[in-house]
C-alpha cells in the first residue's frame, strides 16, 4: 500500500473539487498498480465530466456520493503486481483518473497492450479500456510520450473526423467551417484537411478573438473568424459544419445563415461547455453526433482491428511534427495546481496556446 493523491470534482457543480488523500488498495489476485506520473488536461476532460452521466465517463474509476474522477489520458508505470503476464516496471499509456495511482485487472494481455477487465467497465467503450504496453512500441513513438498525452487522443479524433468527411465524399461540400478551432482536435482536423490537396474544399475556422492569432500561427485554414462574424460566410455554398464548441447560439447562426447549403451539421465536442441550450428547429442538414468510437467500429469492419487508430496514430504524429514548436507545453506539479487549472479550464481561462501536462506523483515530468 502506497499514499495516494487524487483530485475529486463534484459531478452536480463542476467547479466544487476537492483534493483526496489515502492509501492505495490491497491488491487482490490479477490486478495491478500503476503510478501516474504524467496525464494531460483539455478541454476534452471537462466534456468527459459535463456528458458523464450521460455516455457513462464517470464510471471508469467510480469515487463516492456526489463526487467523480475525471478520467484523463496519460501514462503509468506498473509499481507492484499481482499479475504474473504483467510485472512491476511495465510503462503504459491509457485512460486513468486524476490521481497519482490507479489499480487496473489486466486481461487480454499481448506483447502490444492488454484491456482492464475490471467488473464495473466491461460495459464501456472498449477504446478506453485498452492500455499500451509502451516499451514494446518502436521508439519514434517512446519519445512522443507526452505530446501521446496531450494531442494524440485529440488528433486521433481530428483524424477519424477528417476520414468520417471522406467516408461521405464531404457530404457535397466546398467548404467546411469549423467551430472552436483553436481547440487540439479541432485544429488537428484544419490541418489534416488543409494539407490534404485532395480534398479541394476550403476551411473555415471559428475562433475566440483571443485564440485567433495562435491558429494563424499554425497554417491549417485558408480564413479564420471570430465569433459573431459568421455572416462573412459564403452562404452560396455547400458546407459541412463541424462544431468543437457546442455552441447553441453559434449552431443557430450558422444554419439560418446558411440555409439549405448546410450540407451536413457534426456535433463533435463542447468546449463552450456553459453555452448548450436546447435547439428548436434548424434550416439545412440536422446536426448529428459524432462519437469518435464509433466511426472505429465502422472502419474496423472494412479495414480490420487496429488499422484505424493505426492510421489515426500516424496522421497524428504528422500534425504533432508540424506544430510541436507552437503549442507550449506546460507542467502543473501536485493537486492545488490541478485544481486551480481544472477551474481555470472550466472558465475559459487557458489560452489555446497553453498545453497543459499534469504531475501528481513526486517523480513526474
Ligand atoms: N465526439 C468525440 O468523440 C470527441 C473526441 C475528442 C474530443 N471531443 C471534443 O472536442 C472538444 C475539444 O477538445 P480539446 O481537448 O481538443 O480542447 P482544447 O484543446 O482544450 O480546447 C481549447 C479551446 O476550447 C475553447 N474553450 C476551452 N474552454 C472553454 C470555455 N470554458 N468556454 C469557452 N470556450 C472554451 C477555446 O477555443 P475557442 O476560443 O476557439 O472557442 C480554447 O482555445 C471537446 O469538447 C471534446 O470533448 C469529442
Amino acid at each position: 500500500m502506497v499514499e495516494r493523491t487524487e483530485l475529486w470534482v463534484n459531478r452536480k457543480d463542476l467547479r466544487a473539487t476537492k483534493i483526496v488523500n489515502d492509501t492505495t488498495p490491497q491488491l487482490a489476485e490479477g490486478e495491478v498498480l500503476v503510478a501516474i506520473d504524467k496525464f494531460a488536461l483539455t478541454a476534452n476532460n471537462v466534456s468527459y465530466a459535463v456528458t458523464g452521466d450521460i455516455i457513462g465517463y464517470w464510471q471508469f474509476y467510480p469515487a463516492e456520493g456526489d463526487w467523480g474522477k475525471v478520467p484523463v489520458w496519460g501514462c503509468a508505470d506498473v509499481v507492484e503486481s499481482n499479475c504474473a503476464e504483467l510485472p512491476a516496471g511495465e510503462r503504459i499509456y491509457g485512460f486513468f483518473p486524476m490521481s497519482s495511482h490507479a489499480v487496473l485487472r489486466p486481461g487480454n494481455i499481448t506483447a502490444e497492450q492488454f484491456m482492464d477487465f475490471a467488473a464495473h467497465r466491461k460495459a464501456l467503450p472498449s477504446l478506453y479500456n485498452a492500455y499500451r504496453r509502451t516499451r514494446a512500441e518502436p521508439k519514434a513513438v517512446q519519445d512522443f510520450e507526452n505530446e501521446r498525452c496531450l494531442l494524440f487522443p485529440l488528433f486521433a479524433t481530428s483524424f477519424l473526423i477528417y476520414d468520417y468527411l471522406q467516408y461521405n465524399a464531404l457530404f457535397g461540400a466546398s467548404q467546411i467551417l469549423i467551430g472552436s478551432v483553436s481547440s487540439k482536435t479541432g485544429f488537428g482536423l484544419a490541418k489534416m484537411l488543409f494539407d490534404d490537396p485532395s480534398i479541394g474544399a476550403t476551411v473555415i475556422g471559428i475562433t475566440s478573438a483571443a485564440n485567433r492569432e495562435f491558429v494563424q500561427s499554425l497554417g491549417c485554414c485558408h480564413a479564420t473568424m471570430v465569433y459573431g462574424e459568421e455572416e462573412q460566410i459564403n452562404a452560396q455554398l455547400p458546407t459541412a459544419y463541424i462544431d468543437m464548441s457546442g455552441d447553441g447560439r453559434l449552431t443557430a447562426a450558422l444554419h439560418h445563415h446558411l440555409g439549405d447549403q448546410m450540407r451536413a451539421s457534426i456535433m463533435v465536442g463542447a468546449t463552450h461547455w456553459d453555452q448548450q441550450h436546447k435547439q428548436e428547429e434548424l434550416p439545412g442538414a440536422k446536426p448529428e453526433f459524432f462519437f469518435a468510437p464509433s466511426h472505429v467500429q465502422v472502419r474496423e469492419k472494412e479495414w480490420g482491428q487496429g488499422v484505424p487508430m493505426t492510421k489515426a496514430m500516424a496522421a497524428s504524429m504528422q500534425v504533432t511534427d508540424a506544430i510541436v514548436q507552437i503549442m507550449q507545453v506546460e507542467w502543473l506539479h501536485g493537486a492545488p495546481a490541478l485544481q486551480a487549472n481544472w477551474v481555470a479550464m472550466l472558465d475559459n481561462k487557458v489560452p489555446a496556446s497553453r498545453g497543459l501536462m499534469v504531475a501528481l506523483a513526486e517523480q513526474g515530468a
